[in-house]
């Protein structure tokens, strides 16, 4: 297997961005270099231009008290070189951290769940591991992060991007490997005593090398399947529906829910996301459905973070608004046993969980951006 290789001076680059950070970085560390050679310079040079001679006596001050016309002029100059130089720095680190704070819509959706000290990585096609990560090469890869203690970070140099896992929210961080082979993953912030030791390796792989590496998983079903059973044992469905047209009122029904925007018993609305989901099941009486009461227990303590994204890959795969399933990765839905609304054909006409690089990837039908 391939090992992560030991220390390097500047790590690979190893994805989309990497070159992008680098030329910033190189950027930062010559404008730098300049100013602190051209200061270092002036420094040693005016200081034996102007030096002290016996002969010429005291220094004079000068008559307007050093602020003629070419002193307002040196200030300005002085004022407006640097601020544009900083705000090139300014401009193009903005746009490198709107570039890696957005994954893009059809990123393959990777879950992380960081704890005191490893990290536990679920692939949507139910594939498990424990500090690595297999990839395929030149796919976006969205990771959806969450801890169970306290704050980590989930860094890999290589591909330049890094991100804080956080307990009881969800973040994400995406990237595009562009090189095969074996990366380094480090816990970026100080998390206790082994926190140094809360690292991993990541593997780009081919397509088909990942398929065959997927195919070798663990047998106990996608994400969203082990999510349904999870959803039957806590008896979410007693109340809960969760195919279509099977109204019983007293609960939301959550086909289509995923990404729609869901109006709330205030008067406000919030979009069904990962964290509204989350909250919704740990602390169901802080947002409440409009047209429904506040029923639902809490199930704080009986679900685990790993749980709870099986649980929202499953609600996830009931589908979106317009009946599409949000991920690039189609999931097993009936659909030949519940009807759904007839834009979901398009989808459904997918290749099956699993069979996601079987065939060479298909152009997905055009979906709704959600994120
Ligand atoms: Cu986890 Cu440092």
């Amino acid at each position: 297997m391939m090992e992560a290789k030991s220390f390097q001076l500047f790590p690979d680059q190893a994805s989309t961005i990497a070159g992008h950070v680098d030329a910033l970085y190189a950027f930062l560390v010559l404008v730098s270099a300049f100013f602190s050679l051209l200061i270092a310079f002036l420094v040693v040079y005016l200081a034996v231009k102007y030096r002290h001679r016996p002969e010429t006596g005291p220094p004079v001050p000068h008559e307007s008290g050093g602020h003629g016309a070419g002193g307002m002029i040196l200030e300005i100059v002085w004022t407006i070189i640097p601020l544009g130089i900083s705000m090139i720095m300014f401009a193009w680190g903005v746009s490198i951290y709107f570039t890696e704070s957005r994954p893009p819509a059809d990123s393959m959706e990777i879950y992380v769940t960081g704890k005191q000290w490893m990290w536990k990585i679920q692939h949507m096609e139910g594939a498990r591991e424990i500090n690595e990560l297999h990839i395929p090469i030149n796919r976006d890869i969205k990771l959806t992060m969450t801890s169970e203690d306290v704050i980590h970070d989930f860094y890999v140099p290589a591909f330049r991007t890094k991100s804080d896992v956080l307990p009881g929210k969800y973040t994400t961080e995406w990237f595009k490997a562009t090189k095969l082979g074996a990366y380094h993953i480090f816990c970026a912030e100080y998390c206790g005593t082994k926190h140094s030791g809360m690292i991993g390796t990541v593997y780009v792989m081919t397509e088909a090398d990942y398929n065959k590496w997927l195919g070798e998983g663990s047998g106990e079903g996608s994400m969203a399947e082990q999510g349904q059973s999870l959803f039957n044992q806590l008896g979410c469905g007693n109340c809960h529906p969760s195919v279509v047209n099977n109204l019983n009122g007293r609960c939301p029904n959550l086909v289509g829910l995923f990404g729609s925007r869901v109006q709330l018993k205030d008067g406000s609305n919030v979009r069904a996301d990962e964290s509204y989901i989350r909250e919704s099941v740990l602390y169901p009486q802080s947002k409440i459905v409009a047209g429904y009461d506040d029923i639902m227990p809490t199930f704080k303590g009986l679900i685990s973070e790993d749980g709870m994204l099986k649980l929202i890959s499953y609600i996830r795969s009931l589908g979106a608004p317009n009946g599409t399933v949000t991920t690039a990765t189609p999931l097993p839905v009936e659909t030949s046993a519940s009807p759904r609304p007839s834009t979901h054909a398009v989808n459904g006409a997918a290749p099956p969980a699993g069979a996601r690089g079987g065939a060479p990837t298909a152009p997905a039908a055009p979906q709704p951006r959600i994120q």
